[in-house]
């Protein structure tokens, strides 16, 4: 079905809240309609939202909003492995909640992203230490060009962090109407990424579980179990230290935990999650910004930072930190202060303008102290 709405508030269509609206805004339920969509009668230009929430909108939207509401669901199960299509427009948390409640691993780490399937394969989103990419089995999507439906492996996408040639070469071509993912039923824990390992080994100490109302594991003797078969000697190896056997719903509950200590309720505050990407620069680079930092704050200082290649990660949030933005208030945009990698809309009536002016001034400060340009990981409309 193709609903049309003209001149469509979008304010609870974006989760940063901007009062904004478009000429037009599509849902479309069955992808098949797509098919009889003389897409050239539309206002122009035409933009394909998913949740909404890692956008900005820059102000009212001349042209055509679209977004792909299809939530069908099938699963179909083999011997190791679970292969699950989901419609563009299933609340990605959803099914990462659905997968633990099964016992299957996979999306386990990304509990909690907002957003929706869709645009997961666009964005390829990630967290503690997985992406996306590393579930996608295939992408299933509308061809604008060839005006017929595709199946495009996710070997195939392009993806690297937080991009696809959905975003860059292929920007435009296509309108994702559903993803296929791969879930596994033998243990996959990923628990390298800081943080997580050290909040698990804490659940089993009986240190309060930051998640109200879940029970803690029984603690039992031995080594880590887990659910599922094979697999159990990698990954008794990777639960070393955990007394408890590792579940993907435990595994869940400890993100959410991390998370919401962290990050913005989106019930509560406005903003698109991580606003920035963490930059990569050459190693040199990097060694000038550790000497900037001692001089700063002590020879024994150590600046964060994750190995890529023969370059460095350096967090943005961490330059954001030392540039004492935590906190900073512009009109009703602020830098969230418990993750200044985030921009919030405090007050709810922050305007697109506040929000660019403290993105201006913050992409201007650390070019300025460290000679990197951040880029926004947030789509700006
Ligand atoms: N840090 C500080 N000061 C702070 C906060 C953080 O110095 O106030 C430093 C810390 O050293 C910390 C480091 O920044 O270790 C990195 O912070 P964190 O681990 O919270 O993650 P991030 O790099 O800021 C990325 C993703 C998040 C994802 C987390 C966890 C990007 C752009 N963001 O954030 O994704 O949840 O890792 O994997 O890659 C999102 O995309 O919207 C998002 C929230």
């Amino acid at each position: 079905m193709v609903t049309r709405y003209p001149a469509y508030d979008l304010s609870r269509r974006n989760t940063f809240g901007m009062k904004v609206s478009c000429r037009l805004y599509m849902e479309i339920t069955e992808p098949e309609d797509l098919l009889a969509l003389d897409f050239d009668a539309l206002p122009q230009p035409v933009f394909v939202m998913g949740g909404g929430s890692n956008l900005l909108f820059t102000g009212d939207y001349q042209g055509t909003v679209m977004h792909l509401g299809n939530a069908s669901c099938h699963a179909e199960r083999s011997e190791e492995s679970v292969l699950v299509t989901l419609g563009s427009g299933v609340v990605f948390d959803d099914f990462c909640a659905w997968a633990a409640a099964e016992s299957l691993w996979g999306p386990e780490n990304l509990s909690l992203i907002p957003g929706e399937v869709g645009a997961s394969a666009v964005q390829n989103i990630g967290a503690y230490g997985v992406e996306a990419k590393d579930i996608i089995d295939t992408v299933h999507a509308f061809d604008l060009r060839e005006r017929r439906f595709v199946d495009i492996p996710g070997a195939d996408c392009g993806y690297g962090y937080r991009t696809s040639n959905f975003k860059t070469t292929w920007k435009g071509r296509y309108i994702i109407t559903a993803v296929t993912f791969r879930l596994s039923l033998v243990p996959t824990p990923v628990l390298d990424y800081s943080g997580v390992r050290k909040a698990l080994i804490d659940r089993g100490k009986g240190v309060p579980s930051p998640i109200s109302g879940h029970p803690r594991p029984d603690k039992r003797e031995g080594p880590a179990g887990f659910a599922g078969g094979r697999g159990r000697s990698e990954a008794e190896a990777i639960g070393e230290g955990i007394p408890f056997p590792l579940t993907p719903q435990i595994i869940r509950e400890t993100i959410i935990g991390i998370r919401e200590k962290k990050l913005p309720d989106p019930a509560k505050i406005g903003s698109a999650g991580s606003f920035f990407c963490n930059p990569v620069i050459e190693k040199d680079h990097f060694a000038r910004i550790v000497a900037l930092a001692k001089a700063e704050n002590g020879p024994e200082y150590e600046v964060p930072h994750y190995e890529a290649g023969e370059k460095v990660k350096v967090p943005a949030a961490w330059m954001i930190d030392q540039c004492g933005f935590k906190g900073m208030r512009l009109g009703g945009a602020q830098v969230y202060p418990n993750q200044p990698l985030v921009i919030v809309n405090a007050t709810g009536d922050a305007t697109p303008q506040d929000i660019i002016t403290l993105e201006q001034r913050v992409i201007d400060t650390i070019q300025d102290k460290y000679g990197i340009t951040l880029h926004p990981e947030v789509e700006h409309v």
